[in-house]
């Protein structure tokens, strides 16, 4: 597929998806969405890649979805279509690891489509919002969901109530951002966090994203004996005897990815 809105560089194992929709503040089309989708459905087939950093401009990661596409549209509409439902579950069906590294707004369905990657890299500059409430809507990709469960109920409440933005130092110290860093330094800082998951076995991170992700699926019990049946498993993998012993031999482990 040839794509307008996104533009996809795959180097060094690693796939950057960059949005890009400038004069719309990247904002979220059908468009936009059946791009990303087959983006990252490619990334995940695509052997050489072994992470994924999805990002946006320096202005705005994404101010949301696009609400003059959305404006006119029908309940009925919606409803059957399942505005952005398909390509969102493709989204979340990628088992490679995905950075979001976040500059500027990240607003509506931007804030959310941050949320459905692994973890966030965010620039001083990045602000985060779900302020569909201010268009007489609500937040409809995990705003209510995903946000919660990282910053909370009273954030969550508080920022989907109001529509107030929560800026970098606060979406750190809240648990929305893994680190913050100077505007510079954030496509380094998401490219370094990216070629680190590229050098491990690719065994190891896609079990890893799978697990931590089932601990907001199940109650901690079956978390657990997940997690631990998976671990031993990984027993089952050349990765791990080649890790053990380049420890053991104070060797760099190469991994196979078997
Ligand atoms: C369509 C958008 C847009 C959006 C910005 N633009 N956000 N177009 N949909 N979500 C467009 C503007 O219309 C404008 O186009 C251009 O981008 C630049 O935006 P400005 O508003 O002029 O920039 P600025 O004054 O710097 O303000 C930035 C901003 C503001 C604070 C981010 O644009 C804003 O509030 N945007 C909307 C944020 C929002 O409500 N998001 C939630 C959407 S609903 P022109 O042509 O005038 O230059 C949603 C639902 C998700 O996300 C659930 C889906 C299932």
């Amino acid at each position: 597929m040839a794509y307008e809105t996104i533009i996809v560089e795959v180097e060094d194992h690693i796939a950057k998806v960059t949005l890009n929709r400038p004069d719309a503040l990247n904002a979220i089309n059908d468009q936009l969405m059946t791009e990303l989708a087959d983006a990252m459905a490619a990334a995940q087939t695509d052997s050489k890649v072994r992470c994924i950093v999805l990002t946006g401009s320096e202005k705005a990661f994404a101010a949301g979805a696009d609400i003059a596409m959305m404006k006119d549209k029908t309940y009925v509409e919606v409803f059957t279509e399942d505005l952005f439902g398909p390509e969102i579950d493709a989204i979340n069906r990628v088992r490679k690891p995905i950075i979001a590294a976040v500059s500027g707004y990240a607003l509506g369905g931007g804030c959310e489509l941050a949320m459905m990657c692994d973890f966030i890299i965010a620039s001083e500059t990045a602000k985060f919002g779900q302020p569909e409430v201010n268009l007489g809507v609500m937040a409809g990709i995990g705003g209510t969901q995903r946000l919660t469960k990282a910053v909370g109920k009273a954030k969550a409440m508080d920022m989907n109530l109001t529509g107030r933005f929560m800026d970098a130092a606060e979406a750190e110290r809240s648990g929305l951002v893994s680190r913050v860093v100077p505007p510079k330094k954030l496509m380094e800082e998401a490219m370094g966090a990216a070629h680190k998951i590229a050098e491990k076995s690719m065994i190891s991170t896609m079990a890893i994203k799978e697990a931590v992700n089932k601990s907001f699926e199940v109650p901690l019990r079956e978390g657990l004996v997940f997690e631990r049946r998976v671990f031993h498993s990984l027993f089952a993998t050349e990765d791990q005897k080649e890790g053990m012993e380049a420890f053991l031999e104070k060797r760099t482990a190469q991994f196979r990815d078997k």
